[in-house]
């Protein structure tokens, strides 16, 4: 790939649909991602395996996974959060022979973590010491099992429990998930009060001095509550990231991270970077109408200014 093509992790399926308040059936998720997939995002976030009691909306995804059409050479990534997720993702597996010409539903997983106890807490009941620990066989394991698996840190910027949060934390959490075997890492900005000033100086902190991460091992998760998500995107690449996670409408929202909007839109990120030294897969003008459906889907208001603006024209 050219050092200026940027990677798209469309998350609108998982992060995207994780905190709506009605409960969206599995056959509309199976028909997001498949469009997803003929619009032309590579990496489609499509679902967690996590407690049915903490995220009701996730539950389903093994179906969801089962019945979505795979695309060969894409990827289907699903949030796991500990062992008990992994051995139902692997179940499933297990009855998809290896040699089927249809792709196995998934061959990557991704881990969540974060930067302060107090979010970790509230999000996954541990502290980000026991997340690691917990963390590390469930990363063992899907690797022996010929999984991917990407890493996710939470609250890169500010906590919504404990306020600004120290860059220096980030980069520790950040490291302790390469070294266990992650691909990538993805910083998120869980509550969306970055900007281009605080998250370029958290990313100094994340990538230099010893222990610092490249840029090729990092992703830009950003959330949009302050309106400054493509800037923080611009700011990302600025520092020679190139894979930015986004949802199609600025779908989204933690539900352990109260009042907070959706992840940056994917329509936007394409549009921002249209005509520019950077280059995105993916059809512009099918994502907005995803977008549009999606948001009238689930009777809310598109959140993506770049489809409102081209459906307007
Ligand atoms: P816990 O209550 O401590 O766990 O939750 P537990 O082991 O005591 O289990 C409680 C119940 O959940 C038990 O059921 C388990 O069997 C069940 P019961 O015996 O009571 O009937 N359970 C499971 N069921 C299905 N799949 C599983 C699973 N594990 C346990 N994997 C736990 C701990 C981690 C499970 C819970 O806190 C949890 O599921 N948290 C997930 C929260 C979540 O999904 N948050 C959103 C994703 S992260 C995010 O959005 C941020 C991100 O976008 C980046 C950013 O923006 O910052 C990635
Ligand atoms: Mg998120």
């Amino acid at each position: 790939p050219s050092p200026n093509h940027v990677n798209i992790v469309e998350v609108g399926p998982r992060d995207g649909l994780q905190n709506e308040k009605s409960v969206i059936p599995p056959h509309l998720k199976v028909e997001l991602i498949n469009r997803l997939g003929k619009a032309g995002m590579t990496i489609i976030e499509s679902g967690s395996f996590v407690s049915p009691k903490w995220v009701p909306q996730m539950a389903g995804t093994a179906e969801v996974i089962s019945k979505m059409k795979r695309l060969h050479g894409r990827h289907y990534p699903v949030l796991v959060p500990n062992m008990k997720g992994l051995d139902s993702l692997l179940d499933l597996l297990s009855q998809y022979p290896q040699l089927s010409t249809e792709p196995p539903p998934t061959d990557e997983i991704a881990i969540f973590t974060a930067a302060t106890d107090a979010f970790n807490k509230a999000n996954t009941n541990c502290t980000v010491a026991e997340s690691l620990e917990r963390l590390e066989p469930v990363t063992r394991r899907a690797l022996e099992a010929g999984l991917r698996v990407r890493g996710y840190v939470s609250v890169v910027i500010a906590c919504p429990y404990s306020g600004k949060v120290d860059a220096s934390k980030v980069k520790e959490v950040s490291r302790a998930l390469l070294d266990m075997g992650c691909y990538e890492v993805s910083l998120g900005d869980t509550v969306g009060m970055g900007n281009p000033s605080s998250v370029r100086a958290m990313l100094e902190t994340v990538m230099s001095g010893n222990g610092g991460l490249p840029a090729d091992k990092l992703a830009g998760h950003f959330h949009d509550t302050y309106g400054t998500a493509v800037a923080n995107v611009m700011t990302a690449l600025d520092m020679g990231i190139r894979t930015i996670d986004s949802a199609v409408g600025g779908l989204g929202g933690c539900p352990y991270s109260p009042g907070v909007t959706g992840n940056v839109a994917t329509e936007d990120v394409m549009y921002a970077l249209k005509d520019s030294k950077y280059k995105v897969d993916g059809d512009l003008e099918a994502m907005v109408d995803i977008g549009e459906w999606m948001s009238q889907t689930l009777g809310r208001t598109n959140a993506s200014r770049t489809g409102k603006a081209i459906l307007a024209r």
